[in-house]
């Protein structure tokens, strides 16, 4: 590792290592999207390329798969993979109970219906992630083009009966254009400061029609690694999540 890395790429980087030791020969792997997720993605090119570790992956974004399939890690589609063994990504947030929020790249789509046909998922940030209650970070939900100012409006209905601190909404912009996801789809940013009830709010935004999905992964982490600017990691588990 260079040593010119910034603090903030060192905890990333020894958060990916670390999760790649679970990687086992034969493995089905999700790869995640980000820029610790990119971490993982260059560690596991390295233990395909120096060790022969044969796995094939399944990636989260386009910007993943070119990741990966230039540096040599074999890339196949989930509908081909089917079932997979484990799935690494970052995370924009994680609270006690190993809940997350994501999106902020844009993949939280693809990366939760990976994640969600994983056997296991690895989560790997920064310390600075960590949250006692889940919301401070703006919830991305991904809706689609037709009508997304409607979608909009039902939005910003429902949450005035949803146990959060505040509801502004703001369309995801780049420039002066809406940003498109790798699905075709936009993106609103939900400013709710505080989640008091992550599954309630999950299912509630999923109900209205032009929301695709959101950015809340409820009971779907298995473990968090968290990296230290020190070089050193932690790991995060708990009792009521699928079992690592
Ligand atoms: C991508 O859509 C996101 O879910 C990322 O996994 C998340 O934003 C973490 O990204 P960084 O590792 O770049 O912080």
């Amino acid at each position: 590792m260079p040593s010119n890395f910034s603090s903030s790429d060192q905890a990333k980087f020894v958060a990916a290592k670390r999760a790649c030791e679970f990687v086992h020969n034969g493995m089905k792997l999700g790869l995640g999207t980000g820029s610790t997720a990119a971490w993982m993605v260059r560690c596991l090119a390295e233990r395909v390329n120096k060790e022969g570790l044969k796995v094939k992956g399944v990636p989260t974004s386009i910007q993943t798969a070119d990741l990966a399939k230039k540096l040599g890690i074999e890339v196949i589609t989930l509908d081909s993979a089917g079932q997979l063994d484990l799935t690494i990504d970052g995370t924009d947030e994680f609270d006690g109970n190993l809940n997350l929020i994501k999106g902020a790249g844009g993949a939280l789509l693809r990366e939760k219906i990976v994640a969600s046909a994983s056997d296991k998922m690895i989560v790997i940030a920064d310390d600075a992630k960590g949250v006692e209650r889940l919301g401070r970070f703006p919830l991305p939900v991904e809706v689609l083009n037709f009508g997304f100012k409607s979608s909009q409006l039902l939005i910003q209905a429902l949450l005035e009966f949803q146990d959060v601190d505040s509801s502004i909404i703001k369309t995801r912009m780049v420039g002066d254009l809406p940003f498109v996801t790798d699905e075709g789809n936009h993106i609103l940013d939900l400013y709710l400061g505080r989640i008091g009830d992550a599954t309630a709010l999950s299912l509630a935004l999923n109900q209205v029609p032009g929301v695709v999905e959101n950015g809340l992964f409820v009971k779907l982490c298995d473990v968090v690694i968290v990296g230290l600017a020190d070089g050193t990691v932690k790991e995060k588990t708990t009792a009521s999540n699928r079992k690592l």
